[in-house]
């Protein structure tokens, strides 16, 4: 541990867990799934999932990672009391976070495609028709995603060779507060929209009858995916934590103001679907034909939009660095690999991946597996199952596995801060997450 990097300061740390949370999650995927989940029905469900089993399953990552200084197959191992096996709880971070980036990646691809068409104020004047045949075209296209894909990733690639907290912290603290300002700025737009009411009903409103087992899965794995848990980024981050720095403040900070920013993007957008007429379950059109519509009404629409796009493509980056850091570690710490060489090797196997989702968006493609695109199945199997089973064997493991002495010690920096909290956390990891996650997941099987 002691040779390892710290986070140089505790706005440090905060600023790169929520540089990793804060993303293409909650600006394109969070409306996606409010959309598709009944909107109000979903909210109310997904904000009491992010504080009972979001916030717990943050501590728990960070108390693993900062206790074993490693990364997560490390981690597993080191603290499992000497027994085998819970080292898979890392391998399948370390699948998931190549999947997740294969899909990630292609919609960061269409992130910076909008940049594009930004600069050369491509948007104005359009109808909403256009913008929509457009966007999919460019899916349609062969050679202009995996140009941008492939920047993306070799972007990522980049500053995860640099080093953490060179790399990752310089970037993710001046820019995110810029993003969450033009969010603002946004909202208010879309507040005077004539579809305000009608959207912001159907995002707020919660209409119980609604909440299925799909709501509550979609819910699930939404927060995770959100809150980039599940898979051991945030072990990995752990690690870099400082043994003086407070988990608890850290993990309530990076939870509230990741969902706040998911809550501000559901205010931007459903009020402007509803007033463009964009349907709350068009999916990839949420955000990436409302907003360039938005901005085009907007004074100072050229300036906005150009902004908007490029910190999005920054915030998917600082969290695509979060996902690469998994792997990479892995093979830096248990394979024992140069840094350069096992960021070349996962990046060129991502990048691989990443095509193939990206291609298998065209029309009539055959890239299709269990009724969906790859693209969308690389989403679901990632985030719905392997973020959720993730988690699950990760709250199961540090409430029944690690000794309660240690998480104790470890929480609490060694009884050096009091914890007042610490004993209805400890059973909420023990008990109520993993029980309601696996009755969630069960649910999913039974009809
Ligand atoms: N949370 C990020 C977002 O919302 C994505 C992400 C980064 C992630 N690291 C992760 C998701 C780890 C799951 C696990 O855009």
């Amino acid at each position: 541990m002691s040779n390892k990097e710290n986070f140089g300061s505790k706005f440090g740390i905060i600023a790169a867990a929520a540089g990793s949370a804060i993303g293409l999650g909650n600006i394109y995927r969070f409306p996606c799934e409010a959309g598709a989940n009944g909107g109000g029905a979903f909210f109310i469900v997904y904000l009491a999932i992010v504080l009972f089993m979001g916030l717990p399953l943050m501590l728990s990552e960070f108390v693993i990672g900062r206790r074993s200084g490693k990364n997560p197959v490390g981690a597993f191992k080191a603290l499992a009391n000497g027994s085998k096996g819970w080292g898979v709880i890392g391998y399948l971070g370390v699948l998931a976070a190549f999947l997740i980036l294969a899909f990630y990646s292609t919609v960061a691809g269409w992130t910076i495609d909008a940049v594009g068409k930004s600069i050369i104020n491509y948007y104005h004047g359009l109808d909403k028709a256009t913008i929509q045949n457009d966007f999919q075209n460019l899916l349609n296209e062969t050679w202009q995603p995996i140009l941008s894909e492939g920047i993306f990733i070799f972007l990522t690639a980049f500053v995860i060779v640099k080093g953490v907290t060179k790399g990752i912290e310089k970037y993710s603290k001046i820019l995110m507060p810029i993003l969450f300002g033009i969010l603002i700025v946004l909202c208010i737009k879309s507040l005077t929209l004539p579809g305000a009411k009608d959207g912001l009903v159907f995002f707020l409103k919660p209409d119980f009858s609604k909440i299925t087992g799909k709501v509550l899965i979609n819910a699930l794995g939404q927060a995770f995916f959100s809150l980039s848990l599940g898979m051991g980024a945030l072990i990995t981050y752990g690690s870099y934590i400082a043994k003086k720095d407070n988990l608890t403040s850290t993990a309530f900070a990076v939870c509230i103001s990741d969902t706040l920013i998911a809550v501000l993007a559901g205010i931007v957008i459903f009020p402007a679907a509803f007033t463009f007429g964009i349907r709350p379950e068009a999916g990839n059109e949420l955000a990436f034909v409302t907003l360039p519509m938005l901005f085009d009404q907007m004074v100072g629409g050229y300036f906005f939009c150009l902004i908007f796009f490029l910190l999005l493509t920054i915030a998917a980056l600082t969290s695509s660095i979060s996902l690469l850091e998994v792997p990479v570690l892995y093979l830096t710490e248990q394979l024992n690999m140069n840094r350069k060489k096992a960021t070349t090797y996962t990046a060129i196997t991502v990048f691989i991946l990443c095509v193939i989702s990206s291609e298998s968006l065209h029309d009539g493609s055959p890239l299709r597996l269990f009724g969906a695109s790859i693209f969308d199945t690389l989403d679901m199997v990632s985030s719905t199952f392997l973020l959720t089973i993730g988690g699950l064997l990760t709250v199961i493991f540090l409430g029944w596995k690690m000794k309660k002495s240690d998480f104790m010690d470890e929480y609490t920096n060694g009884g050096t801060i009091s914890m007042r909290l610490r004993k209805p956390i400890y059973y909420i990891i023990k008990f109520l997450a993993p029980l309601a996650i696996t009755v969630i997941l069960i649910s999913q099987f039974i009809k």
